[in-house]
């Protein structure tokens, strides 16, 4: 098989969850522009049905769709939709996720079973309904987004730092069963990125350690970089075109950090 790595996806279909903003959206528009069509799925329609306009008024292919990732029926029904309007499922990047800063002592009970339903069932259930097509296709790559809270631990982020652990275990069982069927798996763990999910942390993490909100982003969010800079979107969304493109086993069940050298592995 062949070892060239590609920068093309014309031909496939990808599933992205939550599209609607952040990472989703940067990772289904750069593979729109690579040439897939890409299901643009979200807990807010309105927002990925707006992603999926901005595609195809730019001359790609997709479609809003309507997914709870904690919802088995409403993932089934969202994969067999976009299975049925594209005719395959080749790519699927389960990157729904949320964030909730407390410390262990206080967390509510309710708030972490939240994070590690949207976190893990998510990667779960999507990863199911998409293996149900790949399967039988005998072809297909499934990226989970973590964090390089995959590999390192944070204060009063205990559900999330669990979650995003827990998907390294999904993708490396699913890359040793998924590969006689040439299904592999990755995992991408980035730094910081200046999201709405991260936009939303820095005063709440200020007021939790009682610091101000320019010293959250410069000790503690950007401490660990070779730089202290930001990851962006853009950085996300091309590592996880050239997974989605690359050609064989060689690269499966791996974590790729993205952090400005935030954690070297
Ligand atoms: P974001 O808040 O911009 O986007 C998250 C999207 O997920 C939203 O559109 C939201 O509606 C959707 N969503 C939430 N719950 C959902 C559910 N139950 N079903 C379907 N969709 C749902 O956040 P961002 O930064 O783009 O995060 C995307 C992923 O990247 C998350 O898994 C996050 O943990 C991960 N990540 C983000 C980093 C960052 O610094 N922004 C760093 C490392 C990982």
């Amino acid at each position: 098989m062949t070892t060239e790595v590609q920068t093309s996806l014309a031909g496939k279909v990808a599933l992205v969850t939550g599209a609607a903003s952040g990472l989703g959206k940067e990772i289904a528009e750069t593979y729109a522009k690579a040439g897939a069509a890409v299901g643009i799925a979200d807990l807010n329609l309105e927002g990925a049905n707006a992603v999926a306009e901005q595609i195809n008024a730019a001359g790609g292919k997709a479609f809003g769709i309507a997914m709870d990732v904690t919802d088995e029926a409403q993932v089934n029904k969202g994969v067999d939709d976009l299975v049925a309007h594209f005719g395959s499922l080749d790519i699927l990047v389960s990157n729904a996720g949320i964030q909730t800063i407390e410390s262990i002592d206080k967390f509510e009970f309710a708030k972490w079973k939240k994070m590690l339903a949207i976190h893990l069932d998510g990667a779960f259930l999507t990863t199911k309904a998409a293996l149900q097509h790949m399967y039988k296709a005998k072809k297909g790559v499934v990226i989970y987004m973590g964090s390089v809270h995959s590999h390192e631990a944070s204060k009063l982020k205990a559900p999330y730092v669990t979650a995003k652990h827990g998907l390294l275990g999904l993708a490396r069982v699913l890359a040793k069963e998924g590969a006689s069927h040439n299904v592999r798996s990755h995992v991408i763990c980035p730094g910081f990125v200046r999201t709405p999910i991260v936009e939303k942390q820095i005063p709440e993490q200020a007021k939790e350690l009682g610091i101000t909100e320019e010293e959250v982003v410069k000790n503690v969010m950007l401490a660990g970089t070779v730089d202290g800079e930001f990851t962006t979107p853009q950085d996300i969304a091309q590592t996880a075109l050239f997974l989605a493109a690359f050609p064989n086993n060689a690269l499966t069940g791996q974590s790729v950090v993205v952090s400005h050298g935030w954690f070297m592995q």
